[in-house]
């Protein structure tokens, strides 16, 4: 079976958006690959944490990890910290990872910025954590939004380098990125990527926000000014309008070819009336299950502890390959 792997940091919550781009996708893909979803909270420490809160939103991440629909039967659900192959590999590609490229992420750029006081070792080596996330489980497919599309790019770029000197020990895998909802934009400003870490919270829904907040937000989304206030699908023509029919097309399970024609003649807020509702409908079923599986922490260990042990067991073979490779000696 083909193999996909992806995760998410679990810091601060989920958003709107990272269903869409992300856990949406994943859901559907368990059932044909060999999965593994991870939250990554070693990368979560690149920022200072509270330890007590970072507890609490990892476990918070496998509650709501599994009421989206990923299956822990099916696929690994399971965090980075507790498969400690993690970060053994990512020592490893430190060593074939240049300075010069790991500058030029925007992810890095972009939070050197806003974490100007903490521009530590690990923010600035987080991608090639990252690239050993993917390469220990072989991963042929990663699915992620469109922001991702550069650490995908730089994985591949390491694994290639390590395969010419050492052989073909990784799988050099493709980025898997939906096509509509890769990028779910700010309601308030929808040029800008939906960010948890923006500073006017209506730009953003949280996947756990009340109902009530959402039918809010949403109504006060920034809908686009031109000069004819018609309904069409065109990022950058209309790209609030856009935004809302995307978010409304993953809520109904409907296209948005489907869905245009029958908006064309209505008006701005008949269209965000109803993504309210359609978003509503969409998430409360998965607040319901949320709360029911966040208070179960013996479900909660099962599902780690399950995850773990079906990560690892892949994980370890690689690490073995790649620790023979470079010419370590097995501890006897
Ligand atoms: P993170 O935690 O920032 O985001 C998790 C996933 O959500 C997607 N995403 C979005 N998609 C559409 N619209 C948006 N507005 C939006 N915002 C976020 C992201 O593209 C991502 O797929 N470095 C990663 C976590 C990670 C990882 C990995 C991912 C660690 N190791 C290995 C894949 C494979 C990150 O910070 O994602």
């Amino acid at each position: 079976k083909p193999v996909v792997l992806s995760g998410m940091q679990p810091t601060g919550g989920m958003t709107i958006g990272n269903y869409v781009g992300a856990i949406n996708q994943w859901v559907k893909l368990q059932e044909e690959y060999d999965s593994y979803f991870m939250l990554a909270d070693l990368h979560a420490i690149t920022v200072r944490q509270d330890p007590e809160l970072l507890r609490a939103r990892v476990l918070d991440g496998v509650a709501l990890y599994t009421a989206c629909g990923i299956n822990p039967e099916k696929a690994a659900l399971f965090v980075q910290s507790q498969v400690p192959e993690h970060a053994q590999l990512g020592w490893v590609l430190n060593c074939y990872a240049q300075m010069g490229e790991l500058n030029r992420m925007t992810q890095f750029k972009d939070k050197s910025a806003t974490h100007a006081n903490n521009i530590n070792v690990g923010l600035f080596a987080y991608p090639a954590l990252q690239a050993a996330d993917i390469l220990l489980y072989q991963a042929d497919k990663v699915p992620v939004g469109e922001d991702q599309k550069q650490h995908l790019e730089l994985t591949r770029d390491i694994a290639n380098r390590f395969n010419n000197v050492y052989g073909d020990i990784f799988t050099l895998p493709e980025p898997y990125i939906p096509e509509f909802g890769a990028r779910v934009m700010s309601l308030q400003d929808p040029l800008k990527k939906m960010s948890k870490s923006d500073e006017n919270p209506n730009g953003f829904i949280m996947m756990l926000d009340e109902p009530k907040k959402i039918e809010k937000k949403l109504k006060k989304a920034v809908t686009d000014s031109d000069e004819q206030a018609r309904i069409y699908f065109d990022r950058s023509e209309k790209p609030g309008v856009s935004n809302l029919l995307t978010l409304l097309s993953v809520a109904t399970k409907r296209s948005i070819e489907e869905l245009v024609p029958e908006y064309e003649d209505k008006m701005y807020g008949h269209l965000k009336k109803d993504t309210a509702a359609a978003v509503v409908s969409m998430i409360e079923p998965i607040q319901a299950r949320f709360k029911e599986i966040r208070e179960d922490q013996t479900l909660l260990n099962d599902i780690m502890k399950m995850g773990a042990e079906k990560a690892s067991a892949r994980a370890e073979k690689t690490l073995k390959a790649v620790y023979d490779a470079v010419g370590f000696i097995p501890r006897p």
